[in-house]
């Protein structure tokens, strides 16, 4: 890539174009449940309006949302980051929405017991249509995909971290592009608790079986599936059933992972990482430092 062509596509990433001081006030279109029956706790796809504004994004990015109110100490309630779920053309593919896919956080206090209920997570949750929310960003130059079409991508997602992975996949496989033609492998290792709480199954099952030659699909279902040592299933155990094929990707210089969801999970897949390449003589830690530098190794937990 000559230099100009470099500095134009880094230009092309908008960032911060609303800030904490002066927010987009988009409108909630849809909040709808993304769990099934039996399901534990709370997880929701939320569509808001952005349209009126100059928010535009990227797959792979994130917005802020500023809860209304104040917090104990009398301050506006400070921004949270979302991952954005959409793609950079919206659910309804019309440069007009913005989806996020959150969950509620609600935890019983360590000392005291008593049930805490996120602010801003609960705020979202709550939306109804028409409800106003104010918009900060978007920001992120992490997760960004290449715009390399025949790349392959290996997504390792834990519960919510599936919203930019969804972004990616429409992208790939649902929106039709003049510019942008998938053809590489995408691989997805998704980690959640139940079948039931598989966020976006059906459309996911539905893409991967559209497209066997360049999706593959991976579930690790931590309260219904063990691994080899006969614990709870997560992704990184997912992951070490294929850890040859995933090596022998990883060697390609077209290859780029990304990491997305619960900051728990990096240790796993660290562990993971560090095994697997071990058993060709590479240091992971050295390997993944390069993949970093080359940009293809691209990590965001929360
Ligand atoms: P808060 O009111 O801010 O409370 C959170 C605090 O509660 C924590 O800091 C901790 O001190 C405490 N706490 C939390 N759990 C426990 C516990 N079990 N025991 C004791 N104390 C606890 N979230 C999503 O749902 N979807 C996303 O796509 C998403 N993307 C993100 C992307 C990025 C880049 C980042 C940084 C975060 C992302 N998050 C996402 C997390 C999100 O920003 C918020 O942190 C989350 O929604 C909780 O915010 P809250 O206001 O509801 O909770
Ligand atoms: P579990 O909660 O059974 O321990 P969600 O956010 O929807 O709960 O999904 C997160 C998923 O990630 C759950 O299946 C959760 O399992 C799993 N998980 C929790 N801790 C880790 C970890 N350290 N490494 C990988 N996965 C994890």
């Amino acid at each position: 890539m000559d230099q100009t062509t470099e500095k134009k596509e880094k230009k092309d990433i908008p960032v911060n174009i609303y800030r904490p001081n002066s927010p987009f006030v988009g409108k909630c279109i849809s909040n709808e449940s993304l769990l099934r029956p039996g399901a534990p706790g709370d997880t929701r796809h939320v569509k808001f309006d952005i349209s009126g504004g100059d928010l535009r994004y990227l797959e792979g990015q994130s917005i802020g949302v500023i809860p209304p109110g104040e917090d104990k100490n009398g301050k506006p309630h400070k921004i949270r980051l979302y991952s954005i779920a959409s793609t950079r053309h919206g659910d309804d593919i019309d440069d007009k929405t913005v989806s996020l896919s959150v969950r509620r956080l609600e935890y019983k206090h360590p000392e005291t017991g008593e049930t805490v209920y996120g602010v801003c997570s609960n705020f979202i949750c709550d939306l109804k249509p028409g409800d106003d929310v104010q918009i900060t960003g978007p920001v992120g130059k992490e997760m960004l995909l290449p715009e390399d079409p025949d790349a392959n991508i290996i997504m390792i997602a834990t519960g919510t971290g599936i919203a930019p992975f969804r972004a990616f996949l429409w992208r790939m496989f649902k929106e039709k592009h003049d510019d942008y033609k998938f053809n590489g492998l995408a691989w997805l290792f998704f980690g959640v608790a139940t079948d039931s709480s598989i966020l976006y199954k059906a459309d996911l099952d539905w893409l991967q079986y559209k497209n066997e030659r360049n999706f593959r699909l991976d579930y690790a279902l931590s309260r219904e599936q063990k691994n080899a040592k006969g614990e709870k299933m997560y992704v990184q155990h997912r992951m070490a059933q294929y850890a040859d094929e995933l090596w022998e990707l990883l060697q390609k210089p077209n290859t780029h992972g990304y990491i997305c969801g619960l900051k728990g999970m990096e240790s796993g897949i660290d562990e993971f990482m560090i095994d697997t390449a071990a058993k060709s003589g590479v240091h992971w830690k050295d390997y993944e430092k390069q993949m970093k530098k080359e940009g293809r190794w691209h990590i965001e937990t929360y």
